[in-house]
């Protein structure tokens, strides 16, 4: 593997998973691997996971770490090919990729969906433009349409927690004022595609996610009967995907409680909105997997550092 951009990039979620938790009990096992090497992040949006599981997963690979919070202090980029840079943009992503190249022997993305234009989106502009031009392994830190790092410490703290092979997992939409991105939940999807679990998504009606990832998986729109029996609850918003970026629908009674969750255990990814989501119940019971889903980044980012740095060495 060179890349990790998707979830495709994933030969065996378990092998991966397993390793992971090697990982998360000997963090320091590997801790020569990434000896004179060099990770690149680039952030064309805000961070606080992201940034510092990974950094600290490269750490633990014994990897320099460099980072750049492009979006605010680089120079705004140019994607397109052939055009006339006459306007806002300063530097072409071509060179741009080939110079960071230089520097790093990994380079991480992290650029969001627009939610403006779903064509451009669905692109995946900024990472494919890294992948194309960048002459080392890109690293999706959360694109326009996924966070498989995100997805695969999901699935470690599942399997961390599982009690029977076949959970009941709900991924669940709940309200948000602002508009969200997918790449999440189509992550979290396509994972649950990946591994043994009895899974269902539940939403209000019209908040379909794209069906060339949602495929055959069940979509009950009560969301009650959805989480009867739940052993996960995966709780997320996004935007409306039809009506592209948009937030047609505000109901409160979308928001997880702790009567509704029953006995099962709450996932998100985090940052997470307090009683607009979720209540505070159950945050601050012992029943949410919040924390360590957010501690399972690091040995996500490192065992997907660890295939890269083996892959290149
Ligand atoms: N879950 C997640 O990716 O968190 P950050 O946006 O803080 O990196």
């Amino acid at each position: 593997m060179k890349h990790f951009v998707s979830l495709n990039d994933i030969d065996s979620l378990q092998e991966w998973v397993e390793g992971a938790l090697l990982l998360k009990k000997n963090p320091s096992a590997y801790k020569n691997l990434g000896e004179e090497k060099t990770i690149g992040l680039l952030f064309f949006n805000n961070s606080l996971r992201t940034r510092l599981s990974t950094q600290k997963a490269a750490m633990n690979l014994g990897m320099k770490v460099m980072i750049m919070n492009f979006g605010k202090d680089g120079w705004a980029l140019e994607f397109e090919d052939g055009t006339i840079m006459d306007q806002g943009n300063a530097e072409h992503v071509k060179e741009a990729a080939r110079v960071v190249s230089q520097y790093c022997d990994i380079l991480g993305i992290r650029a969001f969906a627009s939610l403006k234009n779903k064509e451009e989106d669905e692109a995946e502009v900024v990472i494919s433009s890294f992948k194309k031009y960048a002459s080392i392994p890109v690293l999706n830190m959360e694109s326009s349409l996924s966070h498989p790092l995100q997805a695969l410490a999901d699935a470690i703290t599942i399997q961390e927690h599982q009690e029977s092979p076949q959970p009941k997992i709900v991924l669940s939409w709940a309200p948000h004022p602002k508009a969200l991105p997918h790449a999440v939940a189509n992550s979290f999807v396509e994972v649950m595609q990946l591994q043994d679990a009895n899974f269902t998504i539940t939403h209000p009606k019209g908040y379909e996610l794209d069906p060339k990832i949602t495929k055959d998986i069940k979509i009950e729109y009560d969301q009650e009967k959805a989480l009867k029996d739940a052993d996960f609850v995966y709780v997320k918003n996004w935007s409306n995907y039809t009506n592209y970026g948009k937030v047609i629908n505000h109901d409160k009674n979308w928001m997880i409680t702790q009567k509704k969750l029953g006995n099962a255990k709450f996932m998100h990814c985090l940052p997470v909105r307090r009683n607009v989501v979720v209540e505070d119940a159950v945050l601050d019971g012992n029943q949410s997997l919040v924390i360590e889903q957010a501690n399972n980044r690091t040995f996500a980012a490192q065992i997907v550092l660890k295939k890269i740095l083996e892959a290149i060495k």
